[in-house]
């Protein structure tokens, strides 16, 4: 059914596709026939793992940055993702860059975003997580800073997301890899990171994780980590979009400036998975995100060190019955 309602979608700006599938999700997850009806047609096989101290229905998640304002994780949590990872939220509401922002490669099944955390506030996305949840969906909320927080004073916003998000969400992601908010990826440094780390383990009152850039080298990625063990933070997310642009992109668009999504991005994301785990023994929690379009691809992921795996990109290019393929093929 995707194949053939993608056509469609692809010919209307990348931004206003994406506004108007979360928009059908939303009314969707909020009438029950509707729901009913999505969750018998993309349900995910059940094969429960634990990680972080939290119980999955199923390997499979939705990358940050899908639903920023948890406008639609309700009709979302009906397409078989056992996680689903709200966010990128600031403290304050903010526009993000000016459009277009969003633009897909669609000879490399990839996109370019430099959307720069468009989003309406915290105070807005707490809102959105009350009542009720779905039995069995983990919901993780993404953090970052506003675009004008200087980083002297990154420290004090992720706090201040703590102390809003600690109650309402399962677990919480520290972004400090995006590449389209200035300065925001020097925080990966080992010195900034451990300065950092140490402000805000003492908030946490649910599982922290860190989400890295697939553009550290060798040794800054040890670095991170060393900031990271050093501050018993609970996992990493590897990883987000990438600045780079691997040779033999073929689209048109690639060489708009942004972060790098989707296929390309696949064997970059694989190797840091793979450094990660040997880095670190095994012994720290990793969600592979970067390029999953297939079971093999989810399965390689896990062979690799990964707990779980989280996915975007796939999801325009593979559609809405993605995660139950790939939960199906990690049970299987
Ligand atoms: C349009 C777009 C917006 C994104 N926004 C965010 C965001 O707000 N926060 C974040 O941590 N990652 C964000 N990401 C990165 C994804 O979560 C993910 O790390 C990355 O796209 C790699 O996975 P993929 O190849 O499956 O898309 C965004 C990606 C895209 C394509």
């Amino acid at each position: 059914m995707y194949a053939r309602l993608r056509p469609w979608l692809f010919r209307l700006d990348p931004e206003l596709a994406h506004s108007a599938s979360l928009r059908l999700l939303q009314l969707a997850g909020g009438l029950s026939p509707a729901a009913a009806w999505l969750r018998r047609r993309y349900a995910a096989p059940a094969q429960p793992v634990e990680l972080l101290g939290l119980q999955f229905a199923n390997r499979v998640g939705l990358a940050a940055g899908y639903d920023k304002d948890g406008l639609a994780w309700r009709g979302l949590a009906c397409l078989g993702f056992g996680h689903i990872e709200l966010g990128t939220v600031t403290p304050r509401p903010q526009l993000g860059n000016p459009r277009p922002r969003l633009f897909r490669l669609p000879e490399d099944e990839a996109l370019v975003n430099r959307l720069g955390f468009p989003g309406r506030g915290a105070a807005f996305l707490a809102r959105r997580l009350a009542g009720p949840r779905p039995p069995g969906l983990v919901l993780g909320v993404n953090l970052g800073i506003n675009k004008d927080t200087p980083l002297e004073q990154a420290a004090a916003d992720y706090q201040r997301l703590m102390a809003i998000f600690n109650p309402l969400a399962d677990y919480l992601t520290i972004n400090i890899s995006s590449p389209n908010t200035p300065g925001l990826r020097q925080l990966q440094g080992r010195e900034y990171l451990n300065g950092l780390l140490k402000a805000l383990a003492p908030l946490r009152a649910k599982p922290l994780l860190v989400k890295l850039s697939p553009d550290l080298d060798a040794a800054q990625l040890d670095d991170a980590l060393a900031a990271i063990m050093d501050n018993n933070i609970d996992g990493v997310i590897a990883a987000n979009t990438t600045l780079a642009r691997p040779a033999g992109l073929r689209a048109a668009s690639a060489g708009e400036a942004g972060g790098l999504s989707g296929r390309p991005l696949a064997s970059a994301a694989l190797h840091m998975v793979t450094r990660i785990a040997a880095r670190t023994q095994g012994r720290l929690p990793i969600i592979a995100c970067g390029g999953i379009f297939n079971p093999s691809d989810a399965r390689a992921a896990l062979d690799a060190g990964a707990g779980l795996v989280q996915v975007y990109t796939g999801l325009v290019y593979r559609g809405p019955g993605l995660a139950g393929e790939l939960a199906g093929g990690l049970a299987g």
